[in-house]
């Protein structure tokens, strides 16, 4: 028996950094897929289209996830993930076995399962390529096994499987691939507040582009290790910026104010910029976009990855990003989330 399961990317509307301290983050799922095939196996079989495959005994996986486990643990309390990002770096199947047995652990499994996973997400770009994988990753584990199980677990599993890639994740990402359409995400105890917007913003949202601008030289989890390492009080400063930004874009979206769409995006653009994480690259096309009254952000982590573009005069928008020497793409933003594929 075979059983296939897709997840979608997602792309920060805004919110992305500030999200990781409690602030609201605006979310999208977008129609680039994770998908993965599970099969029944005598051992742990992985093939994926982005070069790692291995095959190893089903109690070497529990085992090596458990350390992993223990070993998070252990970071989360210095509040330093260094020796865990290193552990995770060694061997390039490393964050895959962790993954899988965490899985097999949370679904209090034994037995052997092969997954192959394809996915259409650009690793490294912001678009949420780890948490696609890690929430389809549980379903398909638990489809095969006809385990019933609900978005909020699949959520809930997907989250610990993150932790392991970026330390202490806020949950928007894994959030948005598992549940899919536009998203309203903030950190929250005892529980994370997820909310749908379709209520608010009915309509397609059009007229973003998505750019291209090279692989970030550090993770996910080394970017947000850094900002946390920024001086507390210039840190809060930022934060409270990009949170009134987000207030202030839903309400813009609602009302399809496009000026202060493009606004927004540029005071979230130029407070992630003040913390460290964008790029001279990034920086020269965001600029190129704002001196056509547009607005333009780097999405997820930054360091590189994409950015966001937006102008309400598309063709005008593509020609400058053309003229600056990039590729765009456009996406549907508000895709499906987990879903199983025939
Ligand atoms: O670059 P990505 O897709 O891993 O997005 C990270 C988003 C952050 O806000 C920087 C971190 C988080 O956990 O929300």
């Amino acid at each position: 028996m075979s059983i296939s399961v897709s997840a979608p990317g997602k792309v920060h509307l805004i919110g992305e950094h500030a999200v990781v301290y409690g602030v609201p983050a605006i979310i999208a799922a977008i129609e680039n897929r994770c998908r993965v095939t599970a099969e029944e196996h005598d051992k742990i079989k992985i093939e994926s289209d982005f070069g790692v495959n291995f095959e190893d005994d089903i109690k070497n996986v529990l085992s090596f996830a458990d350390e992993v486990n223990a070993l998070w643990k252990e970071c989360n309390k210095k509040k330093n993930f260094s020796e865990l990002f290193s552990v995770m770096r060694i061997e390039k199947t490393n964050p895959m076995k962790a993954a899988v047995g965490t899985v097999m652990r949370h679904l209090n499994l034994a037995n052997g399962i092969s997954l192959k996973i394809d996915s259409k997400i650009p690793a490294g770009a912001g678009l949420g390529s780890s948490s696609a994988m890690s929430v389809s990753i549980p379903f398909a584990v638990a489809e095969l096994n006809n385990i019933e199980i609900t978005k909020e677990e699949i959520n809930k599993i997907a989250f610990s499987l993150e932790q392991f890639n970026h330390g202490t994740p806020s949950g928007g990402d894994n959030s948005a691939c598992c549940y899919g359409g536009l998203i309203w995400f903030q950190k929250s105890q005892p529980k994370n507040i997820i909310r749908y917007m379709k209520k608010e913003i009915p309509y397609e949202l059009e007229n973003f582009l998505m750019v291209y601008t090279g692989k970030p030289k550090k993770t996910t989890g080394e970017l947000v290790q850094q900002v946390r390492n920024l001086n507390e009080d210039f840190r809060n400063e930022k934060m409270e910026n990009i949170k009134k930004a987000v207030y202030e874009m839903r309400d813009a979206l609602e009302k399809k104010q496009k000026e202060k769409i493009s606004d927004l995006m540029n005071t979230a653009q130029n407070n992630l910029t003040e913390l460290g994480v964008s790029t001279p690259k990034i920086n020269r096309l965001c600029e190129a976009v704002r001196n056509i009254s547009g607005g333009a952000k780097l999405c997820g982590a930054g360091g590189g990855g994409i950015v966001l573009c937006y102008h309400e005069d598309k063709q005008l928008l593509k020609d400058i990003i053309k003229s600056e020497k990039f590729e765009c793409w456009e996406t549907e933003l508000g895709a499906e989330g987990v879903r199983e594929e025939k």
